[in-house]
């Protein structure tokens, strides 16, 4: 999906099989993990408004409604449940937070919500940069990273997170977009070495180097 510039849209069936997929992971995920930490995370590093333009709910939403209605919810009422929903579009923070204020106004004392303005690389980079000051370690986290494209996803930031026990990444790897765009763009070179972690892509023949 490349970029959109209103702050909601009409979800794709991608989008929909995509929250499918999050929803059936995380209904395992949050009683397993949360079974045996006394504090779990998710982390939405690409939140989005929380709703769509046909009112059909957002990865924050869902994923709070799966622990919220989990069968297994009484079972975990000890562990702290953490959700991080970062996103950068100041006015999608905004429709997200009174999204979660409307459906969620009274949550369990065990669950706490962080919705933060701003960008997932360096914010989870200050985030482990504070945690391993202080000698801490990242609780077992889940993290979605869902962006339109690839841009703001860089490798390193992923390696830093998943070096943690019990750490996971579900990251929608918009690779259509990746062969379009590593074809033709000698201005996203950068962005390709992020995403990649090595400069190494750059050799890979372009597509008029090979006709
Ligand atoms: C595909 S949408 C997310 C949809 C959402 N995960 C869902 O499933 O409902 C991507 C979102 O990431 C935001 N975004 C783009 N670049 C970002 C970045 N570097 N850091 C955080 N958010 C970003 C966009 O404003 C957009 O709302």
């Amino acid at each position: 999906m490349s970029e959109i510039k209103t702050p909601t849209w009409t979800p794709d069936p991608h989008t929909l099989a995509k929250h499918e997929i999050l929803k059936r992971y995380l209904k395992a995920w949050f009683p397993i993990l949360g079974s045996r930490n006394r504090r779990v995370v998710y982390l939405d590093g690409f939140a989005g408004p929380g709703i769509y333009e046909d009112g059909s709910k957002g990865s924050p939403v869902i994923a709070l409604e799966c622990l919220i209605e989990h069968q297994l919810r009484t079972k975990l009422t000890k562990t702290e449940f953490v959700f991080i929903f970062i996103e950068r579009d100041r006015k999608r923070k905004e429709i997200l937070e009174s999204v979660l204020e409307k459906q969620f106004p009274e949550l369990p004392d065990n669950i706490k919500i962080h919705v933060i303005n701003a960008e997932f690389a360096p914010t989870m980079n200050e985030i482990l940069d504070d945690l391993e000051k202080y000698g801490a370690k990242l609780a077992p986290t889940f993290a979605f990273l869902d962006p339109f494209g690839y841009a703001g996803l860089p490798l390193e930031t992923i390696k830093r997170m998943m070096s943690y026990r019990s750490c996971e990444v579900l990251i929608n790897f918009n690779y259509k977009s990746i062969n379009r765009f590593v074809q033709v763009s000698d201005t996203r070179e950068k962005v390709f070495d992020e995403l990649f972690g090595t400069k190494e892509w750059r050799k890979v023949p372009k597509k008029e180097d090979c006709s």
